[in-house]
C-alpha cells in the first residue's frame, strides 16, 4: 500500500535520511525501529508531506504522494499520530476530533457517526468530551490522537513512537488498541521506541540506524536481543 524508494531528505547540510526504502502493506503493522536520532520522525514526515525529499518516491497505492503538501497527503489516506501525543490543548475532546476530520468532505451526520464509533473504541473520551484536552492524562491524549488520526478516514495510520513517556500498563492498553484497530483492518506505520512491545504486534519490520534501513524482515528473522540491542543504541552486538 505505501512504497518509499531511495529517499534523501536533509535538514539543511545535514542528510537525516540517505536513500531509504521501505513498503507497508495492506491490513498488515509495519514497525520502523532505529536509536534517537536515526531517523525515524524525519521518515515520518517525509512520508505525511511535512517534509520534501531532495530525491526519491512516496507512494500511496501506486500514486505519488511525494511532492503534495501535508494537507493532501492527509486527504489521500496518510495520516499521521505525531511524536508527544500533540492535541489541540485548548480544544476539547470532541472538538479535537472534529479538528481531525477538517480535510474531509463528509456530511455532519457521516462525521458524527464517526465520532460515536471513535468513542465507542475510547469510553474514556466520550467521559471526557467537554474537557480540554490539556488536562487529560498522557494515555487519554494519546487516545485522543489516535482518534483525531481515525478521523481522517485514513488507508495508513502512522504513529510516531505512541508509547513513549506512559506508564507500563497505559502501554499494553495502547498496543491493545494497535493491534484492535489493525483487526478492524486499519494498515499501520509504526515507529516505536518500545523494540519489545513493537515486535510483539508486528508483521514486519524495519531497522534505520543513522539514516540508512539496516535490517528488514519479519519478527523473528533476527534475533529480538539483537533487535533490541540496535533499535537502541544502533550498532552490531559484539
Ligand atoms: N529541524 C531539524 N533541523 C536540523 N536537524 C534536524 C531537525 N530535525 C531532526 N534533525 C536531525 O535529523 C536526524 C534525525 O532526526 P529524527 O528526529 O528523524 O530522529 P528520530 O529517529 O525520530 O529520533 P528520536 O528517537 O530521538 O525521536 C538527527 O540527527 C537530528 O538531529
Ligand atoms: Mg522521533
Amino acid at each position: 500500500m505505501l512504497s518509499v524508494r531511495e529517499v534523501v531528505t536533509s535538514y539543511g547540510n545535514v542528510k537525516a535520511l540517505r536513500g531509504i526504502s521501505l513498503d507497508a502493506a495492506e491490513n498488515e503493522i509495519t514497525c520502523l525501529l532505529g536509536p534517537n536520532g536515526a531517523g525515524k520522525t524525519t521518515t515520518m514526515f517525509t512520508i505525511a508531506g511535512i517534509l520534501t525529499p531532495q530525491s526519491g518516491t512516496v507512494m500511496l497505492d501506486g500514486k505519488d504522494v511525494t511532492r503534495l503538501p501535508a494537507n493532501k497527503v492527509v486527504s489521500k489516506g496518510i495520516a499521521l499520530v505525531p511524536e508527544n501525543r500533540l492535541v489541540f490543548p485548548r480544544l476539547n475532546v470532541e472538538e479535537n476530533l472534529y479538528a481531525g476530520a477538517y480535510s474531509r468532505r463528509a456530511s455532519a451526520a457521516e462525521i458524527t457517526a464517526d465520532i460515536k464509533d471513535i468513542y465507542r473504541r475510547f469510553p474514556p473520551l466520550e467521559e471526557r468530551r467537554d474537557q480540554l484536552a490539556g488536562t487529560l492524562s498522557g494515555g487519554e491524549q494519546q487516545m485522543l490522537a489516535i482518534g483525531r488520526g481515525l478521523m481522517t478516514r485514513p488507508k495508513i495510520l502512522l504513529m510516531d513512537e505512541p508509547s513513549i513517556g506512559l506508564a507500563p500498563l497505559v502501554v499494553a492498553e495502547i498496543f491493545n488498541t494497535i493491534r484492535e484497530l489493525n483487526e478492524d483492518g486499519v494498515t499501520i506505520f509504526l515507529v516505536e521506541q518500545n523494540a519489545r512491545m513493537a515486535l510483539s504486534v508486528a508483521d514486519k519490520f524495519y531497522l534505520i540506524e543513522n539514516g540508512e534501513i539496516t535490517f528488514s524482515g519479519s519478527p523473528g528473522e533476527l534475533e529480538e536481543d539483537e533487535v533490541i540491542h540496535r533499535a537502541y543504541l544502533g550498532t552490531q552486538k559484539e
